[in-house]
């Protein structure tokens, strides 16, 4: 079995499920990820999926309250960045069912592709969920490693 890598760095980050902390989990994350030197696109990436996935925790988890959701960030030596994003709202009974593609129960203002969004821009998803306990969404993001200066 492979031995579990150590994070090279890491963060965690507490917040309620406003609406308006939709943007700045995303923008968060992505400053922490700035120390990866990504590309734009990388960056972009990134910040899309933990969009989606924060968006799922006020919409759906949470829907009719307000609740915490938990962001765990981490950087590993062979530039991964992993990301955790988790709630402990409503849950989902079929996970395998809501990562189809356009798969909603949010009615018709939501497409449904938010867990095919986060899969097609990250390099793994994972997704656990337990109904009324609360789901755990973690992506992984191999950053390509250019040349850095480390002083
Ligand atoms: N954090 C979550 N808590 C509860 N249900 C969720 C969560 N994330 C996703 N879901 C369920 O999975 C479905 C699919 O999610 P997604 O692919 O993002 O599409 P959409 O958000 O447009 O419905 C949602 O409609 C919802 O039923
Ligand atoms: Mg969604």
């Amino acid at each position: 079995m492979k031995a579990k890598t150590k994070a090279k760095n890491e963060m965690k980050l507490v917040i309620p499920s406003n609406s308006a902390n939709e943007s700045f989990a995303r923008a968060a994350v992505a400053a922490f990820m700035a120390q990866l030197d990504p590309t734009i696109e990388e960056m972009t990436d990134v910040k899309t999926a933990v969009s989606e996935a924060v968006t799922n925790c006020i919409v759906h988890a949470y829907r009719d309250t307000i609740g915490k959701i938990w962001i765990e960030a981490k950087i590993y030596e062979d530039g991964r960045l992993s990301v955790q994003i988790k709630d402990k709202g409503c849950g989902i009974p079929d996970v395998a069912k809501a990562r189809e593609p356009l798969f909603t129960t949010g009615g018709s203002e939501r497409a449904g592709l938010g867990f095919a969004v986060m899969e097609s821009f990250t390099d793994k998803l994972t997704v656990r969920s337990a109904v009324g306990k609360g789901t755990t969404v973690t992506m992984e993001k191999r950053v390509a490693q250019r040349y850095r200066y480390d002083g």
